[in-house]
């Protein structure tokens, strides 16, 4: 009934929800409920937020500690899946199903018997096309209830999935390449899209590992040359909400950068501008204080780069997003004004700088957030 009622609200404003299910992988929840859905069938699998179940080795590899993988060696598995897609092809009315397909550990199929036993009776070389077989077999099922499949890129791995769609998170290449298989994808790189990253500074936002700003959302093309934008279907924003607990914060992360990707997928490219987008987005700003909406104002902060120079020293590097701002800055642990030393090329900081404070102005009036990094900060910061 609430899915209903959800469908009947995006209905109402033209708005076509597109379902996902992630699998075979991020799949802990139907784990938990049913633990034969995975090799390892450990009856104490729990969804415990908090717990340490991954390894990331910063290549995109990484490792899996407890097992969220479907196992696709059990016909029991497609079974459950006709089931849960069965049920979802009925609620929502799109064209669509999204299965997910990304971020899955193959380290418990490439130990399980069974797997091994499926890819040598069906000739798959390695897991990337045990996974491909097993989506093959969800795309199946999903055309079987009258949808077409959607899946993340690494549904191309190993082999893509007859009339498959693409979502390109890793880059905006893999959706290239998806289009030149003639097969529909829709833009959504972590690069240019990822509204859960930080907007600005990690010292005055909520830390994330990466960090996404308004002007890297608004500065890329979801069309590029050379790709045949009949299979290009459009793009997306991702706003993951593991760490976003209210609707509130919710807003905070969406505005404005959703404005920028707004633009992006729905305005002719050649009516882009950066500095004037920039200027409406004030305009917005004032609407969405009416509207008691959200937002984030990260794009009036500056932007730091921190760095050794030849002898050791700490430079740091200021910038702003748009134009027309003026940064002051200060060493001598005092609040920065407009008085204080305005910034206009790379500063040498002091020996024993314990202070770096940052602030910026526009006409006499404070814009951005005062940003304040401590001795041992800027020391990290300079390191990387
Ligand atoms: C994704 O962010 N794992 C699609």
């Amino acid at each position: 009934e609430d899915i209903k009622e959800i469908v009947k609200y995006a209905q109402d404003r033209h708005i076509t929800i597109v379902p996902e299910i992630d699998v075979p992988g991020h799949s802990m929840a139907a784990i938990a409920a049913y633990p034969w859905l995975s090799c390892t069938k450990d009856p104490n699998t729990k969804v415990n937020p908090g717990t340490k179940f991954s390894e990331w080795y910063g290549n995109g590899k990484f490792k899996m500690l407890l097992d969220n993988t479907l196992n696709p060696s059990d016909e029991k598995v497609y079974e459950f899946l006709d089931k849960v897609f069965g049920e979802l092809a009925t609620l929502f009315p799109g064209q669509y199903i999204h299965m997910g397909g990304d971020e899955c550990y193959h380290g418990y199929w490439e130990k399980d018997p069974g797997c091994q036993a499926l890819m040598k009776k069906e000739k798959l070389k390695n897991t990337e096309e045990l996974q491909s077989y097993f989506v093959k077999r969800v795309g199946k099922i999903i055309e079987k209830k009258g949808k077409k499949m959607i899946g993340w890129d690494e549904i191309m791995d190993g082999g893509l999935a007859p009339n498959a769609a693409v979502m390109s998170w890793r880059s905006i290449e893999k959706g290239v390449e998806a289009a030149k298989q003639k097969h529909p994808a829709v833009m959504t790189p972590t690069k240019h899209c990822y509204i859960d990253y930080m907007q600005g500074d990690v010292a005055t936002e909520i830390r994330i590992y990466s960090t996404l700003r308004l002007k890297a959302s608004y500065d890329w093309d979801p069309v590029p040359a050379g790709v045949d934008s009949t299979y290009i279907l459009g793009g997306q924003g991702n706003l993951w909400t593991e760490q976003v607990p209210t609707p509130r914060h919710a807003e905070y992360m969406t505005w404005p950068r959703g404005w920028a990707l707004a633009e992006v997928y729905w305005s002719p490219k050649a009516k882009k501008n950066w500095d004037d987008f920039a200027k409406r987005t004030e305009q917005h700003f004032s609407r969405a204080d009416v509207a008691e909406v959200n937002y984030a104002t990260t794009v009036f902060d500056p932007v730091i780069k921190l760095q050794k120079n030849g002898s050791g020293k700490i430079v740091a590097d200021l910038s702003t997003e748009i134009t027309g701002l003026d940064i002051h800055y200060t060493t001598d642990n005092t609040f920065p004004d407009r008085f204080s030393a305005k910034y206009t090329a790379p500063v040498e900081l002091p020996d024993g700088t314990d202070m770096l404070r940052i602030v910026t102005y526009r006409n006499g009036k404070p814009m951005g957030k005062l940003i304040t990094l401590k001795a041992d900060d800027l020391e990290k910061r300079a390191k990387k």
